[in-house]
């Protein structure tokens, strides 16, 4: 499923990013380009951070948005 439509990233890539080390939605960012134009994909960034890395919930969107850490 591509979640990162300005850049073309799924959400395999935005996985393989966080199991690469990516803690948060800028890191994930950088190492995989999603969520560096818009902005529009960030929330699911966050929520697939929090799926993949459940320590990474509550993680900062950047800018004034935070990530809502996911359901028990
Ligand atoms: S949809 Fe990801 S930066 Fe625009």
């Amino acid at each position: 499923m591509v979640v990162c439509h300005c850049r073309a990233v799924s959400d395999h890539s935005i996985r393989h990013a966080v199991e690469g080390g990516a803690v948060d939605v800028d890191s994930v960012s950088r190492r995989s380009g999603a969520g560096s134009v818009c902005g529009g994909c960030r929330p699911t960034i966050a929520m697939l951070l929090a799926e993949v890395c459940p320590l990474a919930a509550g993680t900062s969107l950047g800018g004034d948005v935070e990530a809502v850490p996911a359901a028990p």
